[in-house]
């Protein structure tokens, strides 16, 4: 039998444990009605109040932004959102704005501008399409870097078009680029390729966050009561510093 299927069915057949939440969630659409995640203020309250109880202490709200491309969401107007929702935030609950970068063509030209949505540290979480790498992935991550940001690069694992050439995400790391892994990955999800991305990241502890990617209230139960397989999980908790609350 084919290596990767054999590796595949062996973790779907194997003891499994919950999902293991983050104390930060440093990727998440639960900011209302500025992308394809959470559209009401009163769900998003709902979904703060569900996880701060589920044991995650702080949220990083990363709405997408495709700088360019799209005019009905950029800086301006998710700042204002996030004002907006900042009223009804349960009090004890953390939250902070930041963004998720889509890595448009000359997006490394914007490495330098002032008005990128960086976390605290100047991490910044940037992400490619589904569906084809980005040319311009390699010149983006050094500019931020030269520019003295963190490139975050969102759920690599998601990229299944990379499953055939996995030493690209050494490189990336080479070049001063972390990984953050969608909790929902561990599960299989995404399918098999992004399973051997999964893999490959987990055994060499490449990941440095995991994070929900939480869109809606029912992708937030889907994720409360799923289960992954166990060797999985505890390789995600031992290499993806955040779980335990340490902001790196
Ligand atoms: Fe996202």
């Amino acid at each position: 039998m084919d290596q990767n299927l054999k590796m595949i069915k062996s973790i779907f057949s194997s003891p499994k444990l919950r999902l293991p939440l983050p104390t930060v969630d440093v990727h998440s659409h639960i900011l209302p009605g500025v992308d394809d995640g959470f559209q009401r203020v009163e769900d998003s309250v709902e979904a703060l109040r569900r996880m701060h109880s589920a044991g995650v202490n702080e949220f990083i709200l990363t709405p997408h932004i495709h700088p360019g491309v799209s005019m009905e969401t950029d800086e301006n107007v998710v700042k204002k959102a996030y004002e907006n929702l900042l009223p009804y935030v349960p009090a004890g609950i953390k939250t902070r704005l930041a963004a998720e970068y889509m890595i448009v063509p000359g997006f490394e030209k914007k490495a330098d501008d002032n008005y990128l949505l960086t976390y605290p540290d100047g991490s910044i979480l940037i992400e490619m399409s589904y569906l084809f790498k980005s040319d311009n992935l390699e010149k983006t991550i050094f500019s931020l870097v030269m520019a003295g940001h963190k490139p975050i690069l969102a759920h690599p694992e998601r990229y299944s078009y990379m499953a055939d050439n996995l030493k690209t995400f050494d490189n990336l790391i080479d070049r001063g680029c972390r990984f953050q892994m969608n909790l929902m990955s561990l599960t299989g999800a995404y399918g098999p390729e992004s399973m051997i991305i999964l893999k490959y990241l987990l055994d060499r502890g490449l990941y440095t966050y995991l994070a929900t990617d939480l869109h809606s209230l029912p992708q937030m139960e889907r994720m409360l009561s799923a289960v992954a397989d166990k060797k999985l999980v505890e390789k995600a908790l031992a290499t993806a510093g955040n779980t335990t609350g340490s902001w790196r």
